[in-house]
């Protein structure tokens, strides 16, 4: 049974963006009046930025409830944090002001195999289950591949099932990125799945008729709340 979760269609980048920004700042709101923490993980590419840009522009959350707020990253290329490539140094040009807490995925100084260590163990801040962290809300995009987080079709790593981090070797771009993998994203207690984007929407509706293997389309063997928020 394929649960491919709830779609959001907003009408236009506008309407899109804040539909985004309400629905997570209402989900932290709703968490940490449960809990003391939420755990969110970002993914990188451009979707995110506009977000929290508007997030953070238009006070959604009080810094109170921002340094409530532990941020980890969905994926990361093997780049320094001042790479234009870095998800996590793209991402803290804005997300910089805010007093949450930053969890990096790579550090260009410590190299591939210390930078996985220290961010498996930064992952154990989270509450575990099946010896997986489980996240309360993960935010992800999707590539015109039907990728999602660095997980890419052909790839390896789209069969990873020990490890909640590992690096993919992406023969595609001809490189190789950090992600967590399925067995974290199919488990969050919840996903947002970001999409903009004529092209990307067909792709959504060609999963939708079971027409195509896409990769991000493995998310639907999660029984978690899967949220669709897209526009043309
Ligand atoms: C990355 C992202 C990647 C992203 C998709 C969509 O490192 O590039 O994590 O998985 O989510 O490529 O990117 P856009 O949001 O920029 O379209």
């Amino acid at each position: 049974m394929r649960k491919i979760g709830n779609f959001i269609s907003a009408s236009d980048t506008g309407e899109w963006i804040s539909v985004c920004c309400e629905m997570l700042s209402i989900r932290i709101k709703e968490t940490l009046a449960q809990q003391t923490q939420f755990y969110l993980a970002i993914s990188g590419g451009n979707t995110p930025k506009v977000i929290f840009e508007q997030l953070i522009k238009s006070n959604y959350l009080s810094n109170d409830e921002w340094q409530k707020v532990q941020f980890f990253w969905v994926d990361e290329r093997l780049v320094p944090t001042d790479s234009p490539e870095s998800n996590f140094g793209n991402a803290m040009l804005f997300l910089k002001q805010l007093p949450a807490k930053f969890h990096s995925m790579y550090d260009a100084a410590l190299g591939e195999d210390a930078s996985l260590e220290r961010y498996r163990s930064a992952l154990q801040v989270i509450p575990q289950s099946n010896g997986f962290p489980l996240f309360d809300l993960i935010l992800l995009g999707m590539g015109e591949d039907g990728h999602t987080a660095s997980l890419f079709p052909q790839s390896a790593g789209l069969d990873e099932t020990k490890e909640a981090v590992f690096i993919n070797e992406i023969t595609s771009l001809k490189s190789r990125r950090m992600t967590l993998s399925f067995p974290v994203l199919l488990q969050a207690k919840e996903s947002f799945i970001l999409l903009n984007g004529v092209k990307k929407i067909s792709i959504m509706q060609e999963m939708i008729a079971g027409e195509q293997a896409y990769p991000i389309e493995n998310l639907f063997r999660g029984n978690n709340p899967k949220h669709w928020i897209y526009c043309k």
